[in-house]
């Protein structure tokens, strides 16, 4: 079995900015800078076979390049329980239709539907034992959050493997976007 997502690569030089947030909060398990993507479909954990089946219908999506700007932070759960902190997205048509057909062509090649909403964002942070009230500040800090327009000209299809020091997350096969 091998645990798949298909996410948009975020360059290098905007990824280590968001890497530089990664700061001042104890209890938080920060996302390490070469692990910072945009998710835009989990899939789980699939059989070699399914994986192959995947792949290909990818390979199937089409949809125009794009531009997407990061704007904001936020954090997922609440009070005791909070989950994970997150950089968000500018609203995007374009970013939300290409989920779609990604989802669609998964969907149609056999894979169960992902039973959560979209939310397009950028973990950061992510807490075994909820956040609490530290992270206010950071809030704080980044709620005006802002990177110039990306361009989104291809989608990336990861594998994602346990390592010692946490997840390996390894491109597996690229989808440019051409229209
Ligand atoms: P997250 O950033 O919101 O945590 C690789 O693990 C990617 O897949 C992460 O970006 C993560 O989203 C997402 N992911 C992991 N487990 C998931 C699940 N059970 N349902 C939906 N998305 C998940």
């Amino acid at each position: 079995m091998i645990r798949l997502f298909v996410a948009i690569e975020i360059p290098t030089e905007l990824r280590r900015r968001m890497a530089s947030l990664c700061v001042g909060i104890n209890s938080a398990r920060w996302v390490a800078e070469e692990n910072i993507h945009l998710t835009l479909r989990f899939i789980g954990e699939v059989s070699e076979d399914g994986a192959e089946y995947a792949a290909a219908a990818l390979d199937g999506v089409r949809a125009e390049p794009f531009t997407i700007a990061f704007r904001g932070a936020g954090h997922f759960g609440s009070g005791q329980r909070v989950r994970a902190l997150w950089l968000g997205i500018d609203r995007s048509e374009a970013l939300v239709s290409l989920r779609g057909r990604i989802d669609t062509a998964l969907v149609r090649c056999g894979l169960a539907p992902e039973g959560r909403k979209f939310h397009p964002h950028v973990t950061l942070a992510r807490f075994r034992d909820g956040g609490s009230g530290e992270i206010g500040p950071w809030l704080a800090a980044n709620t005006l959050f802002r990177s110039v327009p990306v361009a989104v000209d291809r989608f990336t299809l990861y594998s994602s493997r346990l390592g010692r020091a946490g997840p390996v997350y390894t491109p597996e096969v690229a989808y440019p976007l051409s229209g």
